[in-house]
């Protein structure tokens, strides 16, 4: 079947890049010296990606010049709003008929890519409206190409000279600012030093470069081409104002519009479906996206969106799912001035959403806030200019939620979207998904909730749970073509085959007879059909077997694979050697010189971070990788391999196949992509069910998960008085999934039982208490919970461990050992890393012999005595029976105490032979742990009032676990440590350093950082420091407001 214009949005991608290095083609680019050295060059076409230039992905916001710079835009803008809904489908979905034919031309170019159950796309293609005088037009294209041409003292010159003046000052007192009104490039007030670049020495505020350099006393020539620039852009200055002036009134005039039509429910009556048309800009600036697929405008303008009824959308791996929820995420925010929670499934992946978004949020004046790991407020700071977008972990998206409801916020959430919903079924954290959802679908008829996923089959089930329609489409911009290998020949899956595979070719290769040996599965031969010129992903079930896959494809490949990109795997090199303290580990060194890496969580954030980095480059072209790959990731994969149908011993799930190949050929990454599973001949009928099967379907997990689940949920419903008597909760339950599946799930007990039971086991473990109320002689039986039961629900602290963590708090008070921090990380270590954990004694005793007298009564008061340590390292036998758990745990802590005192994960995973990727989990898990205790003991329990103000500190130190001067950088979105030290040594200290940088000139001071990362860092710390500058003004505003209820005032 025809597809969408796919060669048109790798044109645009590659026209995105360009536009990258464009100066804003208002003002100051028509009056300096540019336009004349333009013309002289005529780069237009020229390819904007070459092996440097790696910022080619996404545009952040940095030379953004807006759809203000033309005045006729305005105009524009109102004369695309019709009247009608139907003229304003129109508008939207008609392209202008230079674009089209373009469109259709290019169409042939991609023959290849799929589109299922859809109409030719080239026929009925509705895309984005792009008016055919819009900005980025071919003059500026140009420029940029000269821009390219420019040395980079001039460049760095002009980007300065370049930056927009802000807009409105949100650091002026406590004036209110309408969101409507509110600039999109707002300045912040820094009295931060000056930034180390010679040009922020004189920066007194706000984002703009308006900076005199002293970089002008190097050459006269230099001087006199600065002067004749300044004055020109001096001479700019009310131009650009009005210009901005422009942009604000058209975003507010739109934003005005759009949420009139929402209002009025109507479809889609403002210029970008309800949103603002600066919207669609950024989207091509930022990503590269210039049409939308048919499908997604279709979905866009669905009837139950319009009537705000919840939706579930499934569409292929890699279909544009994201581009849909952003889209109706802003609606939300701008259109009708609501907060919205987004929930991604790891911590990764909401660091990568948050510092995603975050340009969108300066632009257009919302907030982004990270709900991950450690972060987040909970409540939420109210805020009352600005809509806040929280991009949540399941975990943290659970806990946000409860706040919402305890304060009687949760109606401000107009929108909550789950990307990866297919998680509901996925253990303790599907667990956790459900009771998240059931709360808002019980508690607030306002809120809507759209779900999507690539792998979901037992759809009904989940409509009924969150009365939902459904759409789904089979489209994937680029086709996937799917293979196995068994021996020698490669079959192609066809699901019209008799037993799943036809025959597609046999493998050509020629191995000796040694390599025969090493790589009986064809390995080698399979990845040098694509690499280095295109990228590879090889799943494998383990991570040892990732290391070896790497290992021995290097040792056989040709040794002209070195000199593929050379200097940057060199440059990789060093940088992981920085990373870990001038270690790195043998088995990287040995295979990045190939291009190639493994990928696992046996890796630091650090480095992992790196290697995401070079592959997405293209520096490395081969990763073998685990499962950890497989969901929501875009990276680049021309072929997927499945090393083997296994994840660990376990056989491969329909689910997890699927979304292992789908990282194969992305949209917008790649044109084409293939998987191929190789399959041993003992498994040939177990793949054939495998890649025939459907979809596994999504159960309730609060049964199987019970003391995180069914019994947490209970505890959390009589907590948040959502149900306070056995009636009530069961009513609850109906609406679950567990509710919705009942019959399949519970076959022994009825739910009525199950809420009972569950009740009892509370009360009997002095989480809840019952409550007789008399009234009208009438007595009623209500439930209440318990102080303990609140800390619990609140820290979200597993059922089956919260007496002990109140036993081992309440004891701690008795006597903490303050010397050091060694006892309260003891109590912030988490339990359920402790059951994992086999202490070397050797190493045990060792560390407890550093001890100083002090902490080592830390060992004996947790119940671990010096003579066990040093019997157990001696190999002597032990009477006296001591807790293995406390044992465990202590131990644990030591590796903790040991890493907060060296902040080297290197050097403490030697000293306690542990892999780095163990040592950095439980650095994690300890940051998240540690602030569940903070919210247990932190208002419920009063009695624990001193560890708030011990464990907020300690919270810090473990989720950053650096010196402690790097700690402001690092709370920026996506900086981690080896960043954080570059950025600290090339002077940007602290927040306002970073918010206020100049990205040209971070690209140019700091080594191996492309100018889309350093863009991107840019905005995360200028939405930080937004959020924090914001978040004191609401403190201020309310310690200044007059109280209503003054006595003696009526
Ligand atoms: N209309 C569009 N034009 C061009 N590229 C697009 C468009 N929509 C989405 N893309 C690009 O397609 C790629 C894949 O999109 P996305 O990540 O949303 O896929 P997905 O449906 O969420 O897949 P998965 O289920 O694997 O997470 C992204 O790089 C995205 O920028
Ligand atoms: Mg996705």
């Amino acid at each position: 079947m025809a597809e969408p214009p796919l060669a048109v949005r790798r044109r645009s991608r590659l026209g995105a890049a360009r536009k990258r290095s464009r100066p804003p083609a208002g003002p100051s680019a028509a009056c300096s010296p540019l336009p004349v050295k333009r013309a002289s060059v005529g780069g237009e076409g020229t390819p904007a990606q070459s092996p440097q230039c790696d910022d080619s992905e996404e545009d952040m916001f940095g030379d953004y010049s807006g759809f203000g710079e033309d005045d006729s835009l305005l105009a524009q803008a109102l004369a695309a709003e019709p009247a009608h809904p139907q003229d304003a489908e129109a508008a939207a979905g008609v392209e202008p008929e230079s674009l089209r034919s373009g469109t259709d031309q290019r169409e042939h170019e991609n023959d290849s890519a799929s589109e299922t159950g859809g109409t030719r796309a080239g026929d009925t293609e509705r895309g984005v409206q792009t008016p055919a005088s819009d900005p980025p037009g071919a003059s500026e294209e140009l420029a940029d190409s000269l821009f390219d041409e420019l040395p980079s003292s001039q460049l760095l010159y002009f980007a300065e000279m370049r930056q927009p003046s802000a807009g409105s000052d949100i650091s002026a007192g406590t004036e209110k600012v309408d969101v409507s009104k509110s600039s999109s490039s707002d300045k912040i007030r820094s009295t931060s030093s000056p930034c180390p670049g010679s040009e922020h020495k004189n920066r007194s505020t706000g984002f703009s470069s308006d900076l005199k350099s002293d970089s002008c006393k190097n050459t006269s020539l230099k001087d006199h081409l600065k002067n004749a620039l300044t004055e020109n852009a001096k001479a700019q200055t009310v131009k650009v104002s009005k210009t901005k002036q422009l942009k604000e009134a058209i975003l507010s005039e739109e934003i005005c519009v759009a949420r009139k039509a929402i209002g009025s429910s109507s479809v889609d009556i403002g210029p970008f479906y309800g949103l603002p048309s600066k919207v669609k800009d950024l989207l091509r600036q930022l990503r590269g996206i210039e049409t939308l697929y048919e499908w997604q405008h279709d979905c866009l303008t669905l009837e139950c969106l319009q009537q705000r009824k919840n939706l579930i959308y499934s569409l292929p791996t890699s279909g544009g799912k994201t581009l849909v929820a952003e889209i109706l995420i802003l609606q939300e925010l701008l259109c009708m001035q609501k907060d919205v929670l987004m929930i991604l499934p790891y911590v990764a992946i909401v660091q990568e959403k948050v510092w995603g978004l975050s340009s969108f949020g300066i632009e257009l004046g919302f907030l982004v806030e990270e709900y991950a790991g450690s972060k987040g407020r909970f409540p939420p700071i109210k805020r009352r200019c600005k809509k806040s977008l929280y991009i949540a972990t399941i975990e943290k998206g659970h806990m946000l939620v409860n706040s919402l409801i305890e304060t009687d916020q949760i109606g401000d959430l107009g929108l909550v979207v789950v990307d990866e919903l297919h998680m509901l079924g996925e253990g303790s954290r599907g667990a956790t998904l459900e009771m998240t959802l059931a709360k808002i679908l019980y508690t607030s008829k306002s809120t809507h909730i759209v779900g999507m996923s690539a792998t979901l089959n037992n759809v009904g089930d989940l409509q009924k749970f969150l009365r939902a329609e459904y759409y789904t489409k089979n489209f994937r911009p680029v086709e996937l073509k799917e293979y196995i290998k068994i021996r020698d020949t490669i079959y192609e899956v066809d699901s019209k085959a008799e037993n799943g595979f036809t025959f597609s070719r046999l493998l050509n290769f020629k191995y000796s007879s040694n390599l025969k040996k090493a790589d009986p599965d064809h390995i080698i031969a399979l990845v040098t059909e694509v690499i280095p010129k295109y990228s590879c992903l090889i799943f494998c079930p383990t991570k040892k077997n990732c290391e070896n896959v790497a290992s021995m494809v290097c040792k056989y490949l040709n040794k002209e694979f070195r000199s593929h990109r050379e200097k940057e795997k060199q440059d990789l090199i060093k940088d992981l050697k920085n990373i870990g303290n001038g270690s790195i580990c043998p088995v990287l060194k040995q295979t990045i010189p190939f291009g190639v890496a493994y990928h696992h969580s046996g890796l630091t954030n650090d480095e992992r971070k790196s290697i995401e980095e070079a592959y997405s480059r293209g520096v490395l072209c081969l990763l073998a990788c685990t499962a950890t790959l497989a969901a929501g990731v875009n990276l680049p994969a021309r072929r997927v391999i499945l090393r083997a149908p296994y994840v660990a011993s376990d056989f491969l799930k329909k689910n997890q196949y699927q979304q292992m190949i789908g990282r194969a050929g992305r949209a917008g990454i790649d044109n084409a992509g293939e998987s191929i599973l190789i399959v041993q001949e003992k498994d040939k009928h177990l793949v054939q069910d495998l890649v025939t099967s459907p979809l596994e379907n999504c159960y309730s997990n609060l049964l199987p998960e019970f003391t995180k689940g069914m019994q947490n949920l209970l505890l959390s419903l009589v907590g948040l008085k959502i149900a306070v008597t056995q009636e009530e909760v069961y009513d609850f339950l109906c609406h679950t999934l567990l509710g919705v599946q009942q019959q399949l799930l519970s076959k022994e007990k009825s739910l009525a039982e199950l809420v009972k039971d569950g009740l009892e086991s509370l009360i009997e473990k002095g989480l809840l208490r019952v409550k007789i109320m008399e009234k009208d002689q009438n007595s009623k039986i209500t439930l209440a919970i318990t102080q303990l039961g609140k800390a619990a629900y609140k820290g979200s602290i597993d059922l089956s461990y919260c007496n002990l963590l109140y036993k081992e708090l309440k004891k701690g008070l008795e006597g903490l050992v303050l010397e050091s921090s060694l006892h309260l990380l003891y109590l912030a270590t988490p339990y359920d890393m402790v059951s994992n954990c086999s202490p070397d004694w050797m190493i045990y005793l060792r560390q407890f012999n550093q001890l100083s007298a002090a902490e080592q009564t830390v060992a004996d008061m947790v119940g671990v005595p010096e003579s066990f340590i040093a019997k157990k390292a001696s190999g002597q036998a032990i009477r006296k029976s001591v807790d293995s758990a406390s044992v465990n745990r202590l131990y644990l802590t030591f590796i903790l105490y040991t890493l907060l005192k060296e902040t080297n994960i290197w050097s403490v995973s030697e000293k306690f032979n542990l892999s780095r990727g163990y040592v950095q989990n439980l650095l994690n898990s300890a940051a998240s742990f540690a602030s569940c205790v903070l919210h247990f003991c932190e208002q419920e329990l009063e009695e624990f009032w001193v560890y708030k103000a011990l464990l907020t500190e300690l919270i810090k130190h473990l989720t950053y676990c650096v010196k402690t001067e790097l700690i402001p950088l690092m709370e920026v979105a996506g900086v981690l440590e080896a960043r954080a030290n570059q950025l600290y040594n090339a002077g940007y200290k602290t927040l306002a350093h970073l918010a206020n940088a100049n990205p040209e000139t971070l690209v140019k001071t700091i080594e191996h950082l492309s100018r889309r990362q350093a863009k991107q860092i840019v905005s995360s710390a200028k939405m930080l420091l937004t959020e924090k500058a914001e978040a004191l003004q609401e403190e201020v505003e309310l310690l200044l407001k007059v109280p209503t209820d003054i006595p003696g005032t009526s």
